[in-house]
């Protein structure tokens, strides 16, 4: 272990992070239909067709799981709070069960010691909403900043922090554009709606919360780092733009009030009415702001419609993902967010981590090697962030659990905790006991 907690400032936090369709299972506890359910129910979608019916059972065994986080020696819990369990039908009638779920869960971690870190939408729409558009529908705003107000009406007043949006540009690109995730769309038109109404959610969330009197609110955004496949100007424009509509837009809309011209020469036929009149509300006031940071992509041109680009192969070491391991790309990120946009604004690694094979020997243990190495070298780039007057106040690894990994089913395993998807049992791996003797 190349790191402890006195090589980072005091008070530094450290904590894992999960999301509620990925453990909970979610046909426990009254939870209504989301978009994920029926995305993987149709053939194609997802690997096996799996979906999050059982998730990793935290539903029933969150107290387990929290102990887990609390004898790893985490200060911090990132969890999210599913829409379609609070209210099932997305809007109107609440599922007393759901809001009594995520009161047990905050009560738990705070018996603990554990500070509650919220995000309010990690990805599983209510399908209701679905059927009125989803993310393409302007209504959604207000939708999910009434939902913003129901579930922090009853745990609100004991969160450390909230984002109401995990990973704008899943929700939006990887969604409407590529179609990897639900609701599985490749539309320019629904792109360009469903990554602006992200952005107005966000902010109208944000707004709502400010009314319940609470604090410490943020955003949590996804970065990769995007390099040009050749030394030529138009792989370099074409790295440029992948940069522009993954890392930019949200960060742009919020802190600029504008959103990069090169992501809008393709947006702008497509964009909803008066979009440029939202900019107060995107805008509103952050407290901070997470990364989310896994890879880098390289980009060059193709003869394709806009964006005339396409990913190509790297040749760096890469993970059971088939993500290139580059540790630079969080250093870069940090300081660039940092110097674009937030300023003395503290700024989170809301989520960093790898995927692995990790099968459990005969004798009960399971080794990952590879993962306490991605760590380590993120962490090294953490700290020279840091060092160079970064404001980064925490770091979260993803994730606590083996769960579901969304298109990719179960057999992508990110955990620091072995969960065998059938009896349910958790294995903490060499990682985890790793990380135990650097956070004691
Ligand atoms: C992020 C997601 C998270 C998980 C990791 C691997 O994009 O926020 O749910 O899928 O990637």
């Amino acid at each position: 272990m190349t790191f402890s907690r006195k090589d980072f400032p005091e008070g530094f936090l450290f904590g894992t992070a999960t999301s509620s369709y990925q453990i909970e299972g979610h046909a426990f506890g009254g939870a209504g239909s989301t978009h994920w359910d029926t995305f993987a129910a149709t053939p194609g979608n997802v690997v096996r067709a799996e979906n999050g019916d059982r998730g990793c059972d935290h539903y029933h065994r969150y107290e387990e799981d929290l102990d887990l986080v609390k004898a790893a020696g985490f200060d911090c819990y990132r969890f999210s709070t599913s829409w379609a369990r609070v209210l099932p039908e997305g809007r109107g009638q609440v599922n007393q069960e759901g809001l009594d779920f995520y009161d047990r869960l905050t009560d738990a971690m705070l018996e603990r010691g554990i500070k509650p870190c919220a995000t309010l939408y990690h990805w599983e729409l209510p399908s209701p909403l679905a059927d009125l558009g989803g993310w393409r529908n302007r209504d959604i705003a207000k939708w999910f900043a009434d939902f913003a107000e129901v579930i922090m009406g009853r745990i609100g007043d004991r969160m450390y922090s909230v984002a109401p949006i995990n990973e704008p540009w899943c929700v939006g690109w990887l969604s409407h554009f590529l179609g990897h995730h639900a609701p599985g769309l490749r539309d320019i038109r629904a792109t360009a709606r469903a990554m602006h109404h992200v952005n107005l959610a966000h902010g109208s969330a944000i707004q709502a919360m400010r009314g319940l009197g609470m604090k410490n609110l943020g955003a949590v955004v996804n970065m990769e780092w995007a390099d040009p496949a050749t030394d030529t100007d138009e792989a370099r424009a074409a790295a440029d733009l992948y940069d522009g509509y993954y890392n930019r837009f949200f960060l742009s809309g919020m802190f600029k009030k504008e959103y990069p011209a090169n992501v809008m020469e393709g947006f702008a036929p497509h964009m909803p009415e008066g979009w440029q009149d939202d900019f107060d509300v995107i805008g509103s006031k952050l407290d901070w702001v997470g990364v989310n940071y896994y890879t880098r992509k390289l980009i060059g041109p193709n003869t394709g419609p806009w964006p005339h680009h396409e990913e190509v192969e790297g040749p760096l070491p890469k993970t059971f993902m088939d993500w290139e391991i580059y540790p630079e790309g969080l250093y870069k990120f940090l300081k660039r967010t940092a110097e674009d946009y937030t300023g003395d604004l503290p700024l989170y690694v809301t989520e960093n981590g790898m995927a692995n094979a990790d099968v459990k020997q005969p004798d009960g243990t399971v080794s990952d090697p590879e993962r306490l190495d991605y760590v380590e070298k993120h962490l090294a780039m953490v700290r020279q962030a840091i060092a160079e007057g970064v404001p980064l106040k925490g770091y979260f690894l993803w994730s606590l659990l083996d769960n579901y990994e969304w298109a990719l089913g179960y057999e992508k395993r990110f955990g620091l905790v072995h969960v065998d998807f059938d009896s349910m049992e958790r294995t903490p791996k060499s990682s985890y006991y790793e990380l135990q003797k650097a956070l004691a």
